[in-house]
């Protein structure tokens, strides 16, 4: 199935999109769902609607990735910035993630995905933790994508608080200081089961990273459109992991 949906490059007619080819696909693709709010604001609706169609993209996009092989998927859903809005925002926010496995675990499960969180737990209502929990429970022994949500996650506080931990066990006399390297550091994370993204995805046009996995992403491709994420589709998706395949990385060498 996958072979037949990805092993052809090329437009083999012109109804037919360009699929990215199956390989050198990228493991783990991280995305900042951004612009559901100008994109109900567009339609002259609520925030709140562009939030609502802003999932639809979610389950939309996992399918893609899946199909694609992409083996890991961060979606950034909601950032410790993201309480300065207004309570009803807020709020709002917060009971997605229970309407939306509500609508979808079933066929995450069939799927073979794999749920987690990437974030920080407290201030987050009960429903919104006991829905993940469920999912992430219910999922842990899939073995497919894994559909990593980053809720509540900030990535300065991430790495103060690895600092912090790491601080401790030295003065407790538990670490050798010299012991110290990037990869004691990365354990310390809350992306430390994760390989790094290979590529970023943003959304609606803004260019910045929005205190977004800062040190994970250091040699990540970077992938911008000015599509609004409720707009963004299967084929778009598909043609940011042709774009990502037609770059050269180099993490500092030759190639
Ligand atoms: C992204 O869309 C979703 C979250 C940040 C939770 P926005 O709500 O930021 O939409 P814009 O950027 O205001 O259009
Ligand atoms: C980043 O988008 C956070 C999420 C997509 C969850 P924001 O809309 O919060 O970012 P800024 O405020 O435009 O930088
Ligand atoms: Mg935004």
């Amino acid at each position: 199935m996958i072979d037949r949906l990805w092993s052809k490059r090329g437009k083999a007619s012109p109804q037919e999109a360009e699929l990215p080819s199956g390989e050198n696909v990228p493991q783990h693709v991280a995305i900042i769902m951004d612009g559901n709010g100008r994109w109900a604001q567009n339609r002259g609706l609520p925030r709140i609607a562009g939030h609502h169609t802003g999932m639809k993209a979610v389950k939309k996009v996992t399918m893609a990735a899946d199909r694609a092989g992409v083996k890991y998927l961060t979606l950034y859903a909601f950032s410790t910035e993201n309480w300065k809005r207004p309570k009803t925002e807020v709020d709002f926010l917060m009971r997605l993630p229970q309407e939306f496995l509500a609508l979808e675990l079933e066929e995450l499960i069939e799927n073979n995905v794999q749920v987690r969180m990437m974030g920080y737990r407290e201030h987050l209502p009960s429903y919104t933790i006991e829905a993940l929990e469920e999912a992430i429970e219910k999922t842990r022994q899939n073995t497919g994508l894994v559909l990593n949500f980053a809720l509540n996650y900030g990535s300065r506080a991430e790495m103060a608080d690895a600092v912090r931990a790491i601080a401790r066990e030295a003065a407790e006399g538990k670490l050798d200081p010299e012991r110290i390297d990037e990869s004691l550091f990365e354990s310390r994370l809350l992306s430390s089961d994760l390989p790094d993204p290979d590529l970023l995805i943003r959304t609606s046009g803004e260019l910045r990273l929005s205190n977004f996995m800062l040190w994970q992403l250091a040699y990540s491709e970077l992938y911008f459109t000015d599509v609004y994420w409720p707009s963004f589709t299967e084929e778009q998706f598909q043609e940011a992991i042709i774009e990502y395949q037609r770059r050269g990385r180099r993490f500092g060498g030759l190639s």
